[in-house]
This record gives structure tokens, sequence and C-alpha cells, in this order.
């Protein structure tokens, strides 16, 4: 698989784990390396965070992972049942307190979704692609995962080496070579006042 698959096409020069991330569809089932998983999660691991709290946490199942995958297979959403096929399937979730005086960390799920982009940044160097997906149920997932509730879900991640796009369903095809856009710059980068 030739990389990079599907580039962002910007208007000005920026780093290259920025234009090569996107997010497919096509899987492959080949395991990802532990090491490889190793080496995403260290890129999460340093990303900022309000007081250096890193309330970040990731719960993963690969394929190997018998119950543990099933149960986060379960999680997904009928729309969102391409993603069985990557190697990993990955719930975030962000601590809702700090830890040093148990009162409200505001900034928890921004934090999270840093380090969650500071991962996928790190996956084109590595030969893999991420998905991540809202659409899971995330009022179950606590309980099927059996995680505390001082944890809120962030989002699910299908993560693994690119698969075969042909080999997708037609509307999914559509959506894997659908031309990638953004708004223009203008339209969120304000400099001095708000727009009226
Ligand atoms: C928090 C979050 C939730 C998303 N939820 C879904 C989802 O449920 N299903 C899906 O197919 N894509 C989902 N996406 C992928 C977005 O549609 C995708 O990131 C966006 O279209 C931009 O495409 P790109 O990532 O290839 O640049 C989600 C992305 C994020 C960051």
């Amino acid at each position: 698989m030739s990389y990079p698959q599907k580039p962002a096409p910007t208007q000005l020069p920026i780093l290259r784990s920025v234009v090569e991330r996107w997010s497919p569809y096509a899987f492959s089932a080949k395991p990802v390396e532990q090491q490889k998983i190793d080496i995403a999660f260290e890129a999460a691991r340093w990303a900022p965070s309000s007081f250096n709290e890193q309330p970040w946490r990731y719960l993963y199942a690969t394929k190997e992972d018998g119950e543990d995958r099933l149960k986060m297979e379960s999680l997904l959403l009928q729309g969102n049942k391409w993603a069985k096929e990557a190697s990993i399937l990955m719930i975030s979730f962000a601590k809702r307190t700090f830890e040093r005086n148990g009162k409200e960390n505001v900034h928890a799920l921004h934090d999270l979704g840093c380090a969650t982009g500071f991962l996928a940044l790190q996956l084109p160097s590595l030969g893999l692609v991420g998905h991540q997906m809202a659409g899971f149920l995330r009022d179950a997932a606590n309980t099927i995962l059996g995680v505390p509730a001082d944890f809120i879900p962030g989002s699910m991640m299908a993560i693994g080496y690119p698969g075969d796009s042909t080999l997708l369903p037609p509307e999914l095809q559509e959506r894997e070579t659908a031309e990638r856009v953004r708004n223009p710059k203008r339209a969120f980068a304000f400099r001095g006042t708000w727009p009226k």
C-alpha cells in the first residue's frame, strides 16, 4: 500500500503527518505489532494538558482479544460496522476530575481530543491508518467495558493497516474516494475582532 494514500490538498506547506492522516473505511485484518501500538500511545503521552493532568485514557482490543474485542464491537452503531475489520478498536475516555483535589476538570475532553490528535498524527509514519467514530453506544460504553463513571467516553477509533477499498460496499467506496474538503481559514481564524 503506497503512501500518502489520500493527502490533504493543503493551501500552504504543513507538517507531513497532517497531510497524510486521513480517515479511511478500508482496513486490513493484518495485526498491528505491539511496538507500533506502543509508539502511537507514546505520541499521545506527550500531548499538553491543563495542569499536566493527562486526563486521557484509552481502552483497546485487537482481534486476538476474544470477549474483550466482542464487547468493543458490540458498541458500534450499524453505520460503523465496517470498523470490525480493523485490527484495533479503541475507545478514548477523559477523567472528569483532577487527581489531586477531586474537582471537576472542565478541560478534560479538550485535552483528550488533543492527545488523540497526537496519536492520530503518529499513525502515518507507522504505515497505519485510523478512523475516529462518534457512532457508538456512548451511554452503554462504561457499563459494557467496566469503566468507572468518573471517565467520560470521547470517541471510538479503528486503527490498522490500510485495506483494499475495492472490496468495500459501493456507498463506502464512494465516501472513501470523496474529495477531502475543509472550510477556508477565514471562516474560523479571526485576527483582532470577532466578525459581525
Ligand atoms: C470525534 C469524531 C467522530 C467521528 N465519527 C464518525 C463516525 O461515527 N463515522 C464515520 O464514518 N466517521 C466519523 N468521523 C470521521 C470524520 O467524518 C472525518 O474525520 C471527517 O470527515 C474528515 O475526514 P478526514 O479525517 O479523512 O480528514 C469522526 C471523526 C471524529 C474526529
